[in-house]
């Protein structure tokens, strides 16, 4: 089999079709695989190194330098680098590192994985909307009423086709019907998937521990996902199926009408603030969605194979306690 990307399609290996009848989803699987050659293309990659030791450690710096400027579209797994995101807004002073966290100090990365530095200018504040929500508040048990409605007709999608023949079940989101922080994440994993529980694995154990850290109860705030269904594999949602999911969220959220939308990584923040800017860009302020401050902050996920941006995200929750008067007595 060749590896360079400019040839055409090898005729040898597995027969895609033979794939597709042994996974249910192979066409993601095959679609995913594409979207990443693509990305490598762009990325100025034309041939695949053969996966030394060595090989790996000399492209993981090539391909860290070749990734794109700070205003391309980016998801949290593809977001500035940690170091990058360290020096974007520095904190005026580190603070305590949430309980679960390691500072930078504490955490080594190999020098040979470091991604080159960049720094950030802040953005103005993305007003998607500065008009009150639409309608006039509910009562919470009517709120509660209609969240239940809402969870039925998400259970029964089928939009995406790609995911309602992948999921085990939707997950719609959880909290208190009148909250006043909502935490807004990318779509559920596989542990979600199984429980119908957003945030129960290990980005989920480490989002509980932030909110802990900035004097939260997770059982007061409400957790839901731009995307209601599991990518196959993970992947990031795709465009159309955040759109087709937009309808959910947005409405979950009109009921919730919480004062603070904390979005957990770009693909979150941006299908909100309908913006293309990456996390590195977008943190560090406080946008606006109706009667909602949103500030976004890097993904737990991101966080835990990046445990450098710890700081970073440290600074911007620091930012929300303050904004919000959060202290250990609140
Ligand atoms: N990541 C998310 O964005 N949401 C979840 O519910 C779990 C992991």
């Amino acid at each position: 089999m060749t590896n360079d990307l400019n040839a055409p399609p090898s005729t040898d290996g597995p027969d895609p079709s033979d794939l597709s009848s042994k996974f249910d989803c192979a066409g993601d699987i095959l679609g995913a695989g594409g979207e990443l050659l693509a990305h490598l293309h762009r990325s100025g990659l034309r041939f695949l190194p053969h996966a030394g030791a060595d090989a790996v450690s000399q492209w993981t710096q090539r391909l860290a330098a070749a990734a794109p400027s700070p205003d391309a579209e980016t998801h949290a797994d593809t977001a500035p680098s940690p170091s990058a995101a360290a020096t974007d807004n520095p904190p005026t002073s580190p603070g305590p590192a949430p309980a679960a966290t390691s500072t930078p100090a504490a955490t080594s990365t190999p020098a040979h994985a470091e991604p080159p530095a960049r720094r950030f200018s802040p953005v103005p504040a993305t007003v998607v909307s500065s008009a009150p929500y639409p309608g006039a508040p509910l009562p919470v048990a009517e709120i509660a009423t209609s969240l239940q409605t809402l969870a039925t007709d998400v259970a029964a999608c089928t939009r995406c086709k790609a995911l309602a023949n992948c999921r085990s079940q939707t997950v719609f989101g959880e909290g208190p019907p009148q909250p006043r922080f909502v935490f807004f994440g990318e779509a559920p994993g596989a542990e979600e998937d199984k429980s119908g529980r957003p945030f129960v694995g290990a980005a989920g154990q480490l989002l509980t521990k932030m909110i802990d850290a900035i004097h939260l109860k997770r059982d007061d705030v409400y957790l839901l996902n731009t995307v209601k269904c599991r990518p196959p594999g993970n992947r990031n949602p795709a465009p159309d199926e955040i759109a087709n999911c937009r309808e959910y969220f947005e409405t979950q959220l009109q009921l919730l009408r919480p004062e603070y939308i904390v979005c957990l990584g770009a693909v979150s923040a941006q299908a909100l603030l309908q913006s293309k800017l990456s996390i590195g860009r977008l943190r560090q302020t406080f946008h606006q969605y109706h009667d909602s401050k949103v500030l976004a902050i890097y993904h737990p996920a991101y966080l835990l194979r990046n445990p450098d941006a710890k700081r970073a995200a440290w600074a911007d929750l620091q930012m929300l306690m303050k904004d919000a008067g959060l202290n250990p007595s609140s």
